[in-house]
């Protein structure tokens, strides 16, 4: 469904991406892993099309999304679904109207009868009670926050929807209800995911392959940015030490290397 090729992403002269390559089935659910700075967000960005390649292409079912005309991208982006790094609701709207946002926006001959009930049930389905609906985002927990999001994101029903980070910040109950909302979701319908994540429980629990990223500046330029491309069961068993240290939480040799620059 989607395919990167070559894919370089430089800002102001800086590489953030180079030369990255895969391809992520219908269906699929991809955890994108690796430490802060990495160019995760920016990977995730390329493929809705929120950032341009500098080389390079993503195609979506065969179609190269830079050769879209703005209207045409936006036709494609409808079929994407973003749940942003914190929840990103508009603080101006109520909780109601931030899940509307979507429909009145794409369809608009829907009437209020329809957006209530497909708000309604959205609703319903990450587990919002009632009351919340007419409250503001700033009058809820961060959690709530993140389910409004979500939400809003799988309000019209997206083929493909990209998590950033969606667990960060939760405590560890509220975390692990995000990620049942995540598997519940794919349940529901075949939706194609990709999870942005530091969290190592939501990579295990929700995704059926594992991507991790390295930053580029620590690579020389022959070696791949891609450390590691497979089923969250290999991560334990992963050949790179760099990946292991990773998953398991160890500083490796950072620690040496932040005291060298300290000397
Ligand atoms: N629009 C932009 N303009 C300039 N630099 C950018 C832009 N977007 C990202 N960057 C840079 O690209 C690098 C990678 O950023 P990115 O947000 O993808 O990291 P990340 O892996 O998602 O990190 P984190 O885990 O902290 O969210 C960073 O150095 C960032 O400053
Ligand atoms: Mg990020």
């Amino acid at each position: 469904m989607v395919e990167v090729r070559n894919l370089t992403v430089s800002f102001e002269g800086q590489t953030i991406l180079k030369d990255i390559d895969c391809e992520i089935q219908r269906g699929q659910t991809v955890a994108v892993i690796g430490e802060s700075g990495c160019g995760k967000t920016v990977f995730m960005k390329s493929i809705v099309a929120l950032v341009q390649p500098t080389v390079g292409r993503v195609l979506f079912d065969g179609v190269d999304l830079a050769s879209l005309t703005p209207a045409e991208l936006a036709v494609t982006r409808r079929r994407f679904g973003f749940v942003f790094q914190h929840a990103a609701l508009f603080d101006s709207m109520n909780i109601f109207d931030n899940v509307a946002f979507p429909i009145r926006q794409n369809e608009e001959d829907t009437d209020e009868e329809e957006v209530n009930d497909r708000v309604r049930q959205h609703l319903a389905e990450v587990g919002l009670p009632e009351e919340v609906i007419y409250k503001r985002p700033a009058e809820l927990s961060g959690g709530m926050q993140k389910r409004v999001g979500l939400a809003r994101a799988l309000v019209l029903r997206p083929e493909l929807i990209v998590y950033d980070e969606p667990t960060t910040g939760l405590d560890p109950i509220m975390s692990d209800v995000i990620n049942e909302l995540i598997l519940h979701t794919r349940r529901l319908y075949p939706v194609t995911s990709i999870v942005v994540t530091h969290d190592m429980h939501t990579a295990r629990k929700v995704a059926d392959r594992v991507m991790m990223f390295y930053p580029r500046r620590r690579l020389n330029s022959d070696q791949s940015q891609i450390l590691f491309d497979a089923p969250p069961s290999q991560l334990e068993h992963a050949e790179d030490r760099r990946v292991r240290q990773f998953v398991r939480g160890e500083a490796g040799d950072r620690i040496r290397e932040m005291n060298q620059g300290m000397a």
